[in-house]
C-alpha cells in the first residue's frame, strides 16, 4: 500500500477554478518549469528547411519510407539532424508517432516498426544523439548545443538537453505538417527514460501533439519526486546528468519537499490532450507508484475540461492498463526497455481515443 500524503504536493489549481482560470495557471506553471527546471525554451519563430535524402518502398510495399535532412534557423542559430520516417501506404492519410529514440535509423530495438506501419500509424523517428551529445557534465560542444552556446557557458536561465530534445521533436512536427500523407490532427510523441523525460516536456508545451507517450521515464518525467524509490535530484547533479535539465533543477537536490512544483505539474500541462504513461514493474530506480501518483493527481485537471483523468477501468484486453481515460497508465512485467508490449498498448490508447473522437 502506497501511503504518500497527497495533500503536502503543490496544487496544480485552487478549489472551484474553472478551465479558464486553469489555462492562465497552465501559463504561469510553463514558466515555473521553465525557470526552475527545464530552462527557457527560445520564443523566436524557428525556419525549418527540408533535404529529402532518399525515399523508397519498404515493408514489402507497405510503406513508404524517407529520410530528410532538417535544418533549423532561429536568430543566429541554425542547426541540422536526419529524420527518418515511414507512412503507411493503404491510408490517405495516417496517424503518426514522432519517438525520439536512442538509436539512429530504424532499428528492431525500442521500436516494432512493422507492426506500427500494419497497425495504420506512420512514424518518424529521430536520434537524441543527432541533435546533441550525451556526454554529460554540460558537453554542449556539438549540434543544437554547440550552435546554441557558441563555446559560451550556461546560465541559470539557459536550457538543457531535455529541452533541446523535445525542441527537435517539435521541428519534426513542424515538417510533418508539410506533407500530406500525415493526418495533422493526430500527431503523436513518444520517448522511453531520458527521451521520456524529454516527450512528456514536448507534450507539455507544444500543444499541436495530439497524445503523448511517456515511458519508464522516472525522476524528471512522470514519477512524482517528493517520496519516491529510486533516482531523486541529487543523483543527477552527482552523475553529471544535471545538464539535461537547466541550472536551477540542481539547486532542489535535497530540498524536494520545497519545490513549488512536481512532476504532476509537466502532465498536467497536456490538457485537454492525452496523456499515456508506461511503467516497467521492475524499474524501481524510475518507480512505477510514483510514474502512476504522478498520473492520478494530474488527471484532475481533465475534469475542469468535463473529461476523464486516469480511471480505475483497466483494459479487457491487457492486464494492468488503464487506457481509457484522457491520461491513460499502463504497467507491464519486466525491465526497464520500450518494448514491443508497450508500443502494442499505445498503439491500442491512439487507436480507441482517435475512434471515439472521429
Ligand atoms: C539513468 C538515469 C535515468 C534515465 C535513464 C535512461 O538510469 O538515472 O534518469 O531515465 O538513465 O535514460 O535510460
Amino acid at each position: 500500500m502506497y501511503d504518500f500524503n497527497k495533500n503536502t504536493l503543490p496544487k496544480l489549481f485552487k478549489e472551484g477554478a474553472s478551465k479558464e482560470d486553469w489555462e492562465a495557471r497552465r501559463q504561469e506553471i510553463l514558466e515555473l518549469m521553465q525557470k526552475e527546471m527545464y530552462g527557457y525554451t527560445p520564443k523566436e519563430k524557428c525556419r525549418v528547411e527540408a533535404e529529402v535524402l532518399e525515399e523508397k518502398s519498404e515493408f514489402a510495399g507497405k510503406a513508404l519510407l524517407g529520410r530528410v535532412k532538417l535544418t533549423c534557423t532561429f536568430g543566429s542559430v541554425s542547426f541540422s539532424f536526419p529524420v527518418t520516417y515511414a507512412f503507411p501506404v493503404k491510408n490517405e492519410i495516417s496517424p503518426v508517432f514522432v519517438h525520439i529514440n536512442f538509436r539512429p535509423l530504424m532499428p528492431d530495438q525500442y521500436m516494432p516498426a512493422e507492426e506500427i506501419i500494419d497497425g495504420g500509424f506512420g512514424f518518424a523517428q529521430i536520434c537524441y544523439k543527432d541533435i546533441v551529445n550525451d556526454n554529460l557534465n554540460g558537453d554542449f560542444s556539438d549540434g543544437l548545443g554547440l550552435a546554441y552556446f557558441n563555446g559560451r557557458g550556461r546560465n541559470e536561465d539557459d536550457w538543457g538537453k531535455v529541452g533541446m530534445w523535445a525542441y527537435a521533436l517539435s521541428r519534426t512536427i513542424d515538417y510533418l505538417e508539410t506533407r500530406k500523407e500525415v493526418d495533422k490532427k493526430h500527431i503523436m510523441a513518444i520517448g522511453h527514460s531520458r527521451l521520456g523525460k524529454t516527450s512528456l516536456w514536448a507534450g507539455a508545451q507544444d500543444e499541436r501533439i495530439y497524445a503523448t507517450f511517456v515511458n519508464d521515464s522516472g525522476a524528471g518525467g512522470s514519477a512524482i519526486t517528493r517520496d519516491k524509490e529510486g533516482e531523486h535530484i541529487h543523483h543527477f547533479a552527482k552523475s553529471g546528468m544535471w545538464d539535461w535539465f537547466g541550472e536551477r533543477y540542481k539547486s532542489w537536490a535535497n530540498r524536494e519537499d520545497e519545490m513549488p512544483f512536481d512532476q504532476h505539474f509537466a502532465i498536467a500541462l497536456i490538457a485537454p490532450r492525452l496523456v499515456c504513461v508506461g511503467s516497467a514493474e521492475n524499474d524501481t530506480w524510475a518507480d512505477p507508484k510514483s510514474e502512476k501518483l504522478g498520473c492520478e493527481i494530474a488527471g484532475e485537471v481533465w475534469a475542469l475540461y468535463g473529461k476523464d483523468g486516469l480511471t480505475e477501468k483497466c483494459d479487457e484486453e491487457f492486464e494492468n492498463a488503464y487506457l481509457s481515460g484522457c491520461v491513460g497508465y499502463q504497467v507491464r512485467t519486466g525491465d526497464h526497455y520500450l518494448s514491443r508490449t508497450d508500443w502494442i498498448r499505445y498503439m491500442k490508447f491512439a487507436k480507441m481515443h482517435i475512434e471515439t473522437d472521429a
